[in-house]
């Protein structure tokens, strides 16, 4: 799509922008300037994740302004949370009446916030449209499915992704612009990452970086302990980063503390400082999607503790190996070793070029409800 026109005069339309967890904040914090330079902007965290550690300490690290609206829902069971938000966004909407909603990623805030707005009669614009990890049980991919059907507008970060639109007879709303995490990466590289206050290491120990968050796996204390017990036994020091769920499932487990062979655990890292593990790392061991892209992107080789991705590319070019959790004892080292030995060279391309963001706000600029002057309600 093309750049619109934007007259110099006029009142300007506002977006609203609708997120609550760790990996939004730092998506916001790129897709918000560039939306400004066109639209006046109503931020509307959800409190998802109300974890200081988690999203306060990235407010100010990557210096996003304090939200508009803070809806604080925190945690409740998924149809609970998903109606919470969707009651509290819903009102906002109403009141407020921006002229479009956007949405990140596959959430219960991304999901409620597009519910609320599609029934406030304010088109959607879903930011990482297409991407399945086709179980169809999984309620991230539940989340994305119905999001990217109710949006006007799908932002696809990959050919692949603009590929399972098409499949789905929702080509005619996508465009591909690139995958705005990058843009995330690219931003902070450029203004320094920072080294980890709390590091256990000795500088220039060679270690594997490690992240498990997904409730899949930690709300599962079988899998969670074959994970936590095949990363202690690693043949190199493990430093995992604890997301404050994954915390507090292996204080119940009895699984947490010093000791534990290889393992060393570390307090969830500030993004910047997260960044700078990743890149140190000599491999990586997660299940977070973000983190699967960061070790691609930087070209540290990764080994995904789960049974599929929603990030192919990574897979398919030989940066990542996927390892079934449950069989993570017998597994991981062997795909560690393998993926420590492979070559790094691989197609860094796959999601863009850092531009995302941009060619969104481009993109959304052909939107009817985006055009100025404003068009009549
Ligand atoms: C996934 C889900 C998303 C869910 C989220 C919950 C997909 C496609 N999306 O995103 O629906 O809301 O989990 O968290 O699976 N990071 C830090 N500090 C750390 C570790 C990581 O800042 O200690 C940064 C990483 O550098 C990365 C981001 O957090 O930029 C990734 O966030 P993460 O919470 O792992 O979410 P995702 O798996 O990307």
């Amino acid at each position: 799509m093309t750049r619109a026109t934007i007259p110099k005069t006029g009142t300007r339309p506002f977006v609203a922008v609708g997120y609550g967890t760790r990996p939004q904040v730092i998506k916001v914090a790129r897709l918000l300037p560039a939306l400004r330079e066109r639209w006046d902007t109503l931020t509307i965290d959800t409190g998802q994740h109300y974890d200081y550690e988690l999203n306060a300490l990235l407010y100010d690290q990557l210096q996003v302004p304090r939200p508009d609206v803070l809806l604080g829902v925190g945690s409740a069971p998924r149809d609970e949370q998903l109606a919470l938000i969707e009651r509290a966004c819903g009102a906002v909407l109403r009141q407020r009446r921006p002229a479009a909603m956007v949405v990140i990623g596959d959430t219960n805030s991304t999901l409620a916030c597009a519910r609320a707005a599609r029934d406030a009669g304010i088109p959607v614009v879903h930011v990482e449209a297409g991407l399945r990890s086709d179980v169809a049980a999984m309620a991230e991919e539940m989340n994305r499915v119905e999001v990217d059907r109710l949006s006007a507008m799908l932002c696809a970060p990959s050919r692949l992704a603009m590929a399972a639109l098409e499949r789905e007879g929702l080509a005619g709303r996508a465009c591909r612009t690139g995958d705005v995490a990058l843009d995330a990466l690219r931003f902070a590289l450029s203004r320094g990452l920072r080294a980890p206050r709390e590091w256990p290491l000795a500088g220039g120990d060679a270690y594997a970086f490690a992240t498990l968050h997904r409730a899949e796996l930690t709300d599962d204390p079988r899998l969670l302990s074959i994970a936590i017990e095949a990363l202690a036994a690693l043949p190199l020091p493990v430093v995992l980063a604890l997301h404050p769920r994954t915390r507090g499932r292996l204080a119940a487990l009895g699984l947490q503390g010093p000791g534990r062979g290889s393992l060393h655990c570390v307090t969830a890292l500030g993004y910047l400082e997260a960044l700078a593990a990743v890149q140190g790392a000599s491999v990586v061991v997660t299940d977070s999607g973000g983190v699967q892209r960061e070790a691609y992107w930087m070209g540290i080789p990764c080994v995904t503790l789960r049974r599929e991705t929603e990030w192919v590319e990574t897979v398919s070019l030989g940066a990542n190996r996927l390892v079934d959790p449950g069989r993570a004892a017998t597994e991981l080292p062997a795909a560690v070793e393998a993926m420590q030995a492979a070559p790094r060279a691989w197609d860094r391309g796959s999601y863009g070029s850092g531009d995302a963001a941009l060619m969104m706000a481009n993109a959304m600029a052909d939107l009817p409800a985006l055009r100025y002057p404003l068009s009549p309600a």
